[in-house]
């Protein structure tokens, strides 16, 4: 397992995960292929600005199979570090996600950065609610969010880098990108 920066040339791989109608299921249906390459580049820039965002690789040399990322978030009026994955239909199931993602929260703790680290699954996405489970996360509450125009029932887990903080509840915006209070 390997994590890599993303870049421009992984335009593919996002185009590929976001307008595939079982890859998105869980997140509302497929996204144009416009919306995907806007998403795309606008991550590639969060990088700059100091975002994780990554490629999984299986092996080094491998092609890449899915993504994963931690961005700056802001939560109930509050910044906050949020992470998120995918993998591509047709490498599900094979623990992917799970090897990257003990990567991934391995690398943010010795970062020290990110602080507590929160991820949003729908209610229902049994494998991502599965991994935060696996992982460490504590899911402290659900929570109504509108993740590109369509409100989704997410769990709202949360990864403590120390003690627990106190969290607020209610509805807010989630993502770096997408996600925004519902309207
Ligand atoms: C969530 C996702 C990234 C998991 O990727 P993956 O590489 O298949 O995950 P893994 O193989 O590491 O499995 C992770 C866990 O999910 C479970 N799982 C995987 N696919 C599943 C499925 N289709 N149904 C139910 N459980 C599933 C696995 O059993 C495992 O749980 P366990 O360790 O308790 O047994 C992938 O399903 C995906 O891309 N989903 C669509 C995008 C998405 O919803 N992203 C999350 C946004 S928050």
């Amino acid at each position: 397992m390997q994590l890599e920066p993303a870049t421009d040339a992984d335009i593919w791989l996002t185009e590929a995960l976001e307008t595939d109608p079982r890859v998105m299921v869980e997140l509302g249906g497929p996204h144009t292929i416009e919306l995907a390459r806007a998403a795309h580049r606008r991550r590639v820039a969060g990088i700059e600005a100091g975002n994780w965002w990554f490629k999984i690789l299986p092996e080094p040399g491998a092609p890449p199979v899915g993504t994963i990322g931690i961005w700056r978030a802001e939560w109930a009026g509050e910044a906050i570090s949020e992470t998120g994955w995918m993998v591509l239909h047709q490498h599900q199931g094979r623990g992917h996600a799970s090897a990257a993602l003990a990567v991934l929260l391995d690398l943010a703790r010795k970062d020290g950065r990110w602080g507590d680290i929160h991820a949003f699954p729908g209610v229902t996405n049994t494998a991502s609610n599965s991994l935060c489970r696996k992982l460490g996360f504590e899911l402290i509450e659900t929570v109504e969010a509108d993740y590109a125009d369509r409100i989704l029932h997410c769990n709202h887990w949360v990864l403590r880098a120390r003690r627990p903080r106190r969290t607020r509840r209610g509805v807010g915006p989630t993502t770096q990108d997408e996600i925004r209070p519902p309207r």
